[in-house]
């Protein structure tokens, strides 16, 4: 079984280094959009993308490599025509707020693993390589200095936690993926994002508390409001800027002499490790410098906030999250090298233009 298992998946990886189309499922979201765009600007390879939005695939339309198939991934049927024609399937459709894992946790089950588990099953059925998201928080509460993708254990907190319902169900993903590679030959990586941070992660304009961090931050200060530190602010993030990610996806799907085959990576930026307190005082250091911040910013103070106040009860989180990127480094010839106070520039530089009519979405 392993010999031929083995076989399917060199027979494949010669095949995708010929013609090469992509399909990536949420392709409008915060990692699709920006990977479109680097595969069209990049490589030759065609797109095939699918949301049921299209906002931010607006300047692609009319492109030679591009198509954009409106549907929802619910549905098997349709989601089975646009597998079949695929070299490689990037399952990017997700729900990947910590407000909506405590407020709709049968949601982020339904949509993060039974419609996805789905797409992993007909990647099997027709022989599709596919490139998994999974995510630092599968990692969960471990208090490894580094969290390595081969050996640091996956630690949850209880069930009435429900923070956890999203690790835990890209875990079982990550789980089910790794056994139908073993046994049943599925070319495969599974790669696992550390907090990547740019322009258009969340809704900078929404005043709920669903945006992660830091589009929570600048939108604060746009609107004037102070910073919540949750609990303090003192638990510690390695903040990637979307463009290091999404160099180290280019390589994955590249996939040079199957090097990515079978193999989990963590994609994070070690160097850019800070805790809240920090990423807050330097989203207000530099908010005087770009227009439309600055006008509140003077206004804006960083005060302390309950868990409980911010995303209700049910809410854990983890005090220090640090990739180990040995492997990713040395096997996709990649390394992150945007610093956190770079990529906070570029990310208010976009806002800026955005806001500036200049920018469309
Ligand atoms: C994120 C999300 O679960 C996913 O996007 C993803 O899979 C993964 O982790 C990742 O990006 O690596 P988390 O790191 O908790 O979870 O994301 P944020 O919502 O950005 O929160 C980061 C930290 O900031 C948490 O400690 C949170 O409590 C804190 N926070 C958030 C504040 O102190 N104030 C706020 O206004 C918002």
């Amino acid at each position: 079984m392993v010999a031929k298992s083995l076989h399917a998946v060199a027979r494949r990886a010669s095949a995708a280094s010929t013609g090469r189309t992509v399909l990536v499922f949420g392709a409008n979201g915060f990692i699709g959009h920006h990977l479109v765009r680097r595969i069209l600007r990049s490589t030759r390879w065609r797109v095939i993308a699918n949301d049921i939005r299209d906002a931010r695939l607006a300047e692609f339309q009319g492109a030679a490599r591009f198509e954009f198939i409106r549907g929802s991934i619910g549905n098997r049927a349709f989601v089975e025509r646009l597998v079949r024609r695929a070299d490689v399937v990037l399952p990017l459709a997700g729900i990947a707020t910590p407000q909506t894992y405590i407020h709709e946790p049968i949601r982020v089950f339904e949509l993060d693993f039974e419609d996805n588990l789905e797409i992993v099953r007909l990647c099997v059925a027709h022989e599709k390589r596919v490139i998994w998201p999974s995510t630092s928080e599968v990692y969960g509460m471990n208090t490894d200095k580094q969290f390595h993708p081969e050996r640091s254990h996956l630690v949850l907190g209880p069930i009435n936690m429900c923070r956890w319902i999203y690790a835990a169900s890209k875990q079982l993903i990550d789980r089910i993926i790794w056994s139908y590679g073993r046994d049943n030959g599925l070319d495969y990586t599974i790669f696992r994002p550390f907090n990547w941070i740019g322009y258009g992660q969340d809704d900078i304009h929404a005043k709920t508390t669903n945006a992660r961090v830091l589009t929570r931050f600048l939108g604060n200060i746009l609107r004037g409001e102070n910073l919540t530190l949750v609990d303090g602010g003192s638990n510690r993030r390695s903040f990637t800027y979307i463009d290091d990610g999404i160099d180290a996806l280019v390589r994955i799907i590249d996939n040079k002499n199957g090097i990515a085959s079978g193999k989990i990576y963590n994609i994070g930026n070690p160097n850019n490790n800070r805790s809240i307190l920090e990423l807050a005082k330097l989203a207000l250091e530099l908010a005087p410098r770009y227009r439309y911040f600055r006008d509140r910013a003077a206004s804006v103070r960083i005060v302390n906030v309950t868990s409980s106040r911010h995303y209700g009860e049910g809410y854990q989180d983890m005090v220090n999250r640090t990739p180990f990127v040995g492997n990713t480094r040395r096997e996709l010839g990649w390394r992150p090298r945007v610093t956190l106070r770079r990529a906070l520039e570029r990310t208010y530089e976009a806002y800026v233009e955005e806001l500036a009519g200049e920018r469309r979405v």
